[in-house]
């Protein structure tokens, strides 16, 4: 069985993806890039913004006219549109042969080999071996914070954070089978709680694992980030040095509306905090532009907070109301133009702050781990979790920490070559 799998929306989805591959290769599937070599399409969804469905409905809709010529192929929808509008799916797409949500991702692999008539027993230990470099491990699914704008309590369910023996043990097989660096994802990361085990007692647990070179983790909520948890990104050397943070706005009535539950300045002295104890931290953001209500002046804010702080990266998005959520029964009353031209404010001035900051650092030598090598191409990131392409490295450098000089800089990768 040949699959392909489009994998849309956040790291949970990547994640989700990551661990579908294991499972599926088990069986001796083979994952392939072009669809006319596949017998299953699996397409994981996401439902945080409007756009993000309507990405996902159109690519249904392309392999759906693709099905009418090879009747053969199977289509699979899994994910977060699936959790919340799989019924929709199945009306407007009947050549979709399997919808599996969010909650259910576990069943997915047993689902799939069923609608093959195969087998689906699974040995323990039989998951796949191949080796990966940076593997994703979440660690709270769901969330309860309630953002006035977002879907994702309602499609993701509760906070419930996994045992930390169970994530203990789950990391420890991943660095024996080669891995030198897990991303911990959450939601919200830091609210993880299991047993009176916090996430600083969780990140100090797994940086003793030997071998084991980096830990990242996303996301986090600024109502979460304890100085405890900054202590440890300030001395734990296997800690990489990125954060990211998202704000969302910087006007203090907006962010209540947004009930995020933070104001500017407290989030301001965060950054403060961040920057002192960490020199070298990255931290990355995410903003929200035409949220109901926001006014010129509110925007205002938002944009003097992106040039003084600057961000080292962004992710601006526009308002988009969701089904269920309290920001949805609120007047959509910023018009498309304005959040439009909001947007492109923003991104235009964020990509100008980052290749000022990249652009110093051209010249630099830096320490990076080689994630991935693939068709000649080497990816390496930067302890503060810059991506680096390495120019002149052999390709058996596979895991491997170097150290580059960086000899070109792009808004969102630096090119370097190892001295
Ligand atoms: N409209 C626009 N952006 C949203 N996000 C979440 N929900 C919405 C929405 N309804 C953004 C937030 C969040 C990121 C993952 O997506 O910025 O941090
Ligand atoms: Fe959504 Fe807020 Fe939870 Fe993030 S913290 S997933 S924005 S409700």
């Amino acid at each position: 069985m040949n699959y392909l799998i489009e994998t849309m929306g956040c790291q949970m989805n990547v994640c989700d993806s990551t661990m579908l591959d294991s499972y599926l290769s088990t069986y001796g599937a083979l994952k392939v890039n072009d669809i006319s070599n596949a017998d299953v399409v699996i397409i994981n969804t996401c439902s945080v913004r409007s756009q993000a469905e309507q990405k996902a409905f159109s690519y249904i809709g392309r392999v759906e006219k693709f099905k009418q010529k090879n009747p053969n192929i199977r289509i699979v929808v899994v994910g977060c549109m699936a959790e919340l509008i799989g019924l929709k799916i199945q009306e407007r797409f009947n050549s979709v042969d399997l919808i599996v949500g969010s909650k259910n991702i576990d069943k997915i692999t047993s689902k799939i080999l069923h609608l093959f008539g195969l087998n689906n027993r699974l040995k323990s230990g039989e998951i796949s071996q191949k080796l990966e470099i940076v593997k994703y491990m979440t660690i709270v699914r769901g969330c309860n914070n309630y953002c006035s704008y977002c879907i994702v309590p309602f499609v993701r369910g509760r906070e419930e954070s996994l045992d930390y023996r169970v994530i203990l043990n789950k990391c420890s097989v991943m660095v024996k089978n080669g891995t030198k660096e897990i991303v911990l994802l959450g939601q919200n990361v830091n609210s993880y709680n299991y047993d009176y085990v916090n996430f600083t007692m969780l990140v100090k647990k797994i940086v003793m694992i030997e071998n084991l070179r980096r830990i990242r983790f996303m996301t986090n909520h600024p109502k979460d980030l304890s100085d405890e948890l900054i202590n440890v990104i300030a001395t734990e050397a296997k800690v990489c040095s990125h954060v990211h943070l998202p704000i969302q706005s910087a006007s203090d009535k907006v962010l209540k509306a947004m009930n995020r539950n933070y104001s500017y300045e407290q989030y301001l002295g965060l950054i403060n905090k961040l920057r002192k104890s960490v020199p070298d931290i990255n931290i990355t953001t995410d903003i929200i532009v035409g949220f109901p209500s926001e006014t010129e002046m509110d925007f205002e804010c938002t944009l003097n907070a992106v040039k003084s702080i600057k961000f080292d990266g962004l992710y601006v998005f526009k308002y988009s109301p969701r089904p269920n959520t309290k920001a949805a029964t609120m007047i959509d009353n910023v018009s498309l133009k304005d959040k439009k031209t909001r947007h492109a404010i923003v991104l235009e001035e964020s990509n100008k702050i980052s290749t000022e900051i990249v652009s110093k650092m051209v010249g630099s030598t830096q320490e990076v781990l080689v994630e991935k090598v693939e068709n000649g191409v080497i990816e390496a990131r930067t302890r503060n979790c810059r991506k680096v392409f390495i120019k002149n490295a052999n390709v058996d450098c596979l895991g491997e920490q170097l150290d580059v000089t960086i000899v070109e800089a792009k808004v969102n990768s630096l090119f370097g070559i190892v001295t």
